[in-house]
């Protein structure tokens, strides 16, 4: 045995107890709303950080603990006052996003409340379907509200040259696996002569997606609780989209193939799902790749196994998609990748 090489795997061991720890923490933190808050606040007490956060000073105190030992917090023990630095805070706060790495530290939580029946599953195989995800659309929303939303029409839409100008003409445009649907407001208010339409499994997803179109006032947006699977709408669409919604399907194959179908002859297939190779070997340099394929293992491939599904996983990759979107008729494709996603691919997908 290599003495050397266990103590600095030993120390990284340890390292990840702490990291694990601080990812709870953050979450805690951007939940509670007191990185926000303390973005916004000099030096402060915990008595202070408390009454303008709203929260309870004790436990606020003991979690500026942990953030003050994982020096995220700086501690000023003359006056026993706490403060966010604004280098930490550029990666921490609402104002932040899309750099806001504690909204998707939300993930490391909403993970583990699966824990045990995920457990289960490597005992007896099947899967935890979407419904024992306690705060999953909740957290996705938010997820795509930084990666999708910001970026959506200055940069992800003109990936395919003229589609700005086909919206703004008029277009039918379809969203599968639309979640909130927040990507199908912003368009719908973006390009009022464009007709959109947004199908989910999820009925609690597509709900917030119509109370939002309400409260925009737009007219020009319908959400369905349904399954794509089986689209069942040939020629219909001049873009379909699918942002990070593809890789955890049940049958990937006959919702590429709907899909497909479902295109005008010159429509566009615009899919946004994680940047990855098909090949282990070739992830391990991926700077998220163990988040990756944990997401794989305790939501993305354990809600298609949960369907009897494929369980392909979240990092099917390059090579896979492009065989699988060729095997429906999706032939012709480019692949993008954008400044502001680190995780995701952008597939321009056409018959
Ligand atoms: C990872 S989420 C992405 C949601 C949304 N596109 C976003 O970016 O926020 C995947 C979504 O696909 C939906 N979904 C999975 N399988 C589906 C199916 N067969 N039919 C319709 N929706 C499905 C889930 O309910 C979930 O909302």
């Amino acid at each position: 045995m290599d003495q050397a090489k266990a103590e600095a795997f030993g120390d990284r061991m340890v390292e990840t107890l702490n990291a694990g720890s601080l990812a709870l923490m953050t979450s805690i933190g951007h939940r509670s709303g007191l990185l926000d808050v303390m973005a916004g606040l000099a030096p402060s007490t915990s008595q202070g950080i408390a009454d303008a956060s709203g929260l309870n000073e004790r436990y606020v105190r003991e979690w500026l603990g942990a953030m003050v030992a994982a020096q995220v917090i700086e501690y000023r023990p003359d006056d026993a006052t706490y403060s966010l630095p604004e280098e930490h805070a550029a990666f921490l706060t609402r104002d932040a996003a899309p750099d806001n790495i504690a909204a998707f530290l939300q993930y490391v939580p909403l993970l583990g409340t699966v824990e045990d029946s995920i457990i289960d599953c490597f005992k007896n195989g099947g899967g935890v379907p979407y419904s024992e995800f306690p705060r999953f659309q909740e957290v996705m929303a938010e997820d795509s509200g930084q990666t999708v939303v910001p970026a959506l029409l200055d940069h992800i839409l003109p990936l395919v040259p003229g589609l700005t100008d086909s919206l703004r003409d008029g277009i039918d445009v379809l969203d599968v696996g639309c979640g909130s649907g927040r990507a199908l407001n912003i368009m719908a208010l973006e390009y009022p002569k464009s007709r959109f339409t947004g199908f989910d499994l999820s009925d609690e997803a597509t709900s917030v997606g119509r109370s939002q179109a309400k409260e925009n006032g737009v007219t020009n947006l319908v959400f369905e609780a349904k399954d794509v699977t089986k689209l069942g709408t040939p020629g219909q669409y001049d873009l379909i989209t699918a942002f990070d919604a593809i890789h955890d399907q049940a049958d990937l194959a006959s919702v590429l193939a709907g899909i497909s179908d479902a295109l005008r002859d010159d429509g566009v297939f615009l899919m946004q799902d994680i940047a990855a190779s098909s090949e282990l070997q070739e992830n391990i340099d991926n700077p998220i790749g163990t988040f990756l394929y944990a997401i794989s293992v305790m939501h993305c491939m354990t809600v298609s196994l949960a369907l009897d599904g494929t369980g392909l996983g979240t990092m099917w990759g390059e090579a896979k998609a492009r065989d699988m979107l060729a095997d429906a008729g999706l032939s012709r494709v480019e692949v993008h990748r954008l400044d502001h996603d680190l995780q995701n691919a952008y597939y321009v997908a056409r018959k």
